[in-house]
């Protein structure tokens, strides 16, 4: 067990710490409070090899590990959660294709998603009475004599309008029968596919310069090579990109957390009242440590399920849903005390701990709530 940084590592966290500093944290609070696509902002980190940072080389990738992964997206969530979730769900989309896709899939998508040249990828997995449940998706793709006929909706989905590929999930079972997570295969659509149609843009409460949207599927025509992986093994794709995909959001609950203790602390040190700088109060200085207690040790959690990802060989979906469930709660209650230290000016948009506390609170929703987190543990434990 090591707890120093690689060499490779300690380089993407300079780099990406350097852009983010430079380029994304000084532009966060307008992207939010107009609720822009950071195109700018991720077109500079596929620059910089953040978009595929455990992607392999000869696919464009950094190759640089899980591990520097997770620490990358804790950087880039640091300075804004719109732009790191945007990269994570790329970074998700583009070792899906790395992993379970074919020669001419690899060839074809993934260089494209890690150099910039599509924007951003998107995981069409969730459909309005489908979320926790995939299982229950309704997304159907028949067989035709002209290849693959998509016909279906999906809900919340992250970059759907913008991302040059979209991984779709759908029911290739003809048996009426419900059948849950069998019956489900994968296919990889093109954004301008005839067919695909965007639908309603959400306005959220947090991540507001990411995009959410809903995705139509009318008789959209896909050939054969769409299909990712094999016919019904769609489920199990999903699941094992959602254990790397978890690790991710971990890490953005990680960056948003520790950007509101920052800030926590310097308005702490600064304000006085009594007489002397809050920071001086007892009071305060237990939230601040409670708050670094709960960042480190999802941190540790974290870094720990990523490691497991990137020796091979070994089921992490345990530690990653361990590492999100934990990261997720704790980043929620460190940005509520960085907002009461603040005070009043902790409720008002001229301090950044409302958009922290705003942005934050997702990361107990999706790529699996909370409760779905405690169900996966608890599963694994029980054996
Ligand atoms: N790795 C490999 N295989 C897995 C697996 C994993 N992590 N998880 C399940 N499987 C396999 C099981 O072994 C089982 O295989 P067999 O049929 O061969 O036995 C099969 O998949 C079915 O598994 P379950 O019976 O456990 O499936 P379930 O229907 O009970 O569901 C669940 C389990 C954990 C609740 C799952 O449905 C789940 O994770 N739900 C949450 C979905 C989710 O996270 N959605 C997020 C949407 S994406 C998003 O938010 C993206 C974004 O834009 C930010």
């Amino acid at each position: 067990m090591d707890f120093e940084l690689t060499e490779t590592q300690h380089l993407i966290v300079t780099t990406a710490r350097d852009y983010v500093e430079r380029a994304v944290r000084p532009a966060a609070a307008l992207l939010d409070r107009q609720a822009r696509f950071p195109s700018a902002e991720l077109a500079g980190l596929a620059a910089l090899g953040m978009m595929g940072v455990n992607i392999p080389a000869e696919l464009g990738g950094a190759e640089a590990g899980a591990v520097a992964y997770a620490l990358a997206m804790m950087e880039v969530a640091r300075g804004c959660a719109s732009t790191a979730v945007t990269m994570g769900v790329t970074n998700m989309v583009g070792e899906a294709i790395a992993r379970f896709g074919s020669e001419g899939q690899r060839r074809t998508y993934v260089p494209r998603l890690t150099s910039g040249e599509y924007v951003a990828g998107a995981f069409a997995l969730s459909e309005p009475g489908a979320g926790s449940d995939p299982g229950g998706m309704t997304t159907t793709a028949t067989r035709s004599d002209r290849g693959w006929l998509l016909n279906g909706q999906k809900q919340w989905i992250t970059s759907g309008s913008r991302a040059g590929v979209v991984v779709v999930w759908a029911r290739t079972d003809s048996a009426e029968a419900r059948l849950g997570s069998k019956g489900l295969s994968c296919f990889l659509v093109e954004q301008n596919t005839p067919g695909l149609e965007t639908g309603r843009h959400e306005e959220k409460l947090g991540l507001c310069a990411s995009e959410t949207v809903s995705l139509s599927f009318t008789d959209c025509v896909l050939p054969d090579e769409a299909l990712l992986g094999e016919v019904g093994g769609g489920f199990k794709i999903a699941m094992m990109a959602l254990d790397g995909g978890r690790i991710g959001i971990a890490s953005q609950a990680i960056g948003i957390g520790t950007a509101a203790l920052e800030a926590a602390i310097a308005y702490a040190k600064e304000r006085k009242q009594f007489g002397q700088a809050i920071a001086e109060f007892q009071a305060i200085q237990w939230m601040i440590a409670d708050s670094k207690v709960e960042l480190e040790a999802a941190r540790l959690l974290t870094l720990r399920a990523a490691s497991m990802k990137e020796r091979g060989g070994v089921r992490f979906t345990r530690e990653a849903a361990i590492a999100k469930l934990f990261a997720s709660e704790a980043a929620w209650r460190v940005c509520d005390r960085a907002l009461q230290i603040h005070g009043g000016y902790g409720y008002v948009k001229e301090f950044p701990v409302e958009r922290h506390l705003r942005d934050v609170r997702v990361t107990r929703i999706y790529e699996g709530t909370s409760e779905i987190q405690r169900i996966v543990i608890a599963r694994a434990s029980l054996g």
